[in-house]
């Protein structure tokens, strides 16, 4: 809580083009608390370089971004949109939860096997801490409530486990947060191999429906994209890529998993990718048209990035001085 207001805080890496796994599973939904809620949402520009990055290139990928936040919906007014680095409160913090975090915790982490199974050359020290910073960066407000895709509930776990560590050796400092994870989309999958999440460092082009490619593109992905042998528009787990198709479709289009069985009984597959494909493209054109004009003043978004970091490191100083206080640091 801040006030009298639950606290929103959610985050997306800098390092890629953002999916249409990232928008349905987190970015479309963020927009929904921004009048009930104090909502934070953060570029997480820190986490990006666990992995090498081309300077150009996230820099410019944290501008974008910031204007997708935007373009997704949520209004600079409302929501406290910034980049994390701007504000550094979340890399102290997050070294002061380190060492309220144990070694067998992070070595348990599922994403922390993966990409250091992925990057071998690189397993450095903070792919092993992200998620303590992950942590920090929720902790830091007194969040409630953290809206992501299933992916994350392991290090929202963590970041739960940590918070309550440290509120029982010092008394309440932190809320502890719940996630908000969305039943239906919570996790989009690859359109190439449809057992595997979708995800933005596919090197697989066609596996992957970014937030801001094409019409023509999307629907040619989704013209490939990989079913099965049975010609049947029907949602079940042995049929993981129509499933995941049907999902998609409903993301779009609102319609019942029932509504779209019956609309596509009886016809092939390439009607059926046809129409997801239009129904994701239509559904992100007014996305793709705002994107282009808010990218084309890059005044304005340092604006709101500028307001936005001073916004969150007000709240930040806040935790700070009480965790301070309560680790025993002189004031
Ligand atoms: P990141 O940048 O990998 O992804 C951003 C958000 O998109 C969700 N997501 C998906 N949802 C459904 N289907 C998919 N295929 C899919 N791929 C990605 C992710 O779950 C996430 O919600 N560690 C985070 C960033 C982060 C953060 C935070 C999030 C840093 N600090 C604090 C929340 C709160 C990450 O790597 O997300």
């Amino acid at each position: 809580m801040l006030g009298d207001k639950k606290v929103v805080f959610s985050g997306v890496q800098p390092s890629g083009n953002l999916t249409i796994g990232n928008y349905l599973g987190a970015i479309k939904n963020f927009s929904r608390f921004s009048e009930e809620y104090k909502t934070f949402y953060c570029v997480v520009d820190l986490h990006a370089i666990t992995v090498r990055q081309v300077p150009a290139e996230l820099r410019r990928r944290t501008y974008e971004t910031l204007a997708l936040y935007m373009a997704c919906g949520l209004d600079e007014q409302k929501n406290t949109l910034f980049v994390q680095s701007h504000v550094p409160a979340h890399a102290e913090l997050g070294w002061m939860l380190d060492c309220y975090t144990m070694f067998g915790e992070l070595s348990r982490m599922t994403q922390f096997k993966d990409k250091s199974a992925k990057h071998s050359e690189n397993i450095n020290a903070g792919l092993f801490t992200y998620p303590t910073l992950m942590a920090s960066d929720i902790l830091l407000y007194q969040t409630d409530l953290v809206p992501v895709g299933i992916d994350q509930k392991q290090h929202l776990e963590l970041a739960r486990d940590i918070a309550n560590r440290f509120n029982q050796v010092y008394g309440n400092t932190f809320a502890i947060p719940e996630g908000y994870i969305p039943q239906d989309t919570m996790k989009i999958m690859s359109l190439a191999e449809p057992t595997s999440k979708m995800s933005k460092s596919d090197t697989n082009q066609n596996a992957v429906v970014y937030i801001l490619d094409s019409k023509d593109d999307i629907i040619r992905k989704f013209k490939k994209a990989v079913t099965d042998s049975e010609a049947e528009v029907r949602f079940s787990e042995e049929k993981p890529g129509v499933s995941n198709l049907i999902t998609i479709y409903r993301a779009f289009t609102g319609k019942t998993v029932e509504e779209v069985e019956r609309e596509f009984a009886g016809r092939g597959y390439g009607d059926f990718k046809l129409a997801v494909g239009e129904a994701c493209a239509d559904g992100l054109a007014a996305v793709r048209d705002e994107f282009a004009r808010l990218m084309a003043d890059k005044a304005h978004l340092e604006a709101v990035m500028k307001a936005g970091a001073d916004e969150a490191a007000y709240y930040a100083r806040k935790t700070m001085s009480k965790v301070r206080r309560k680790i025993g640091f002189v004031n």
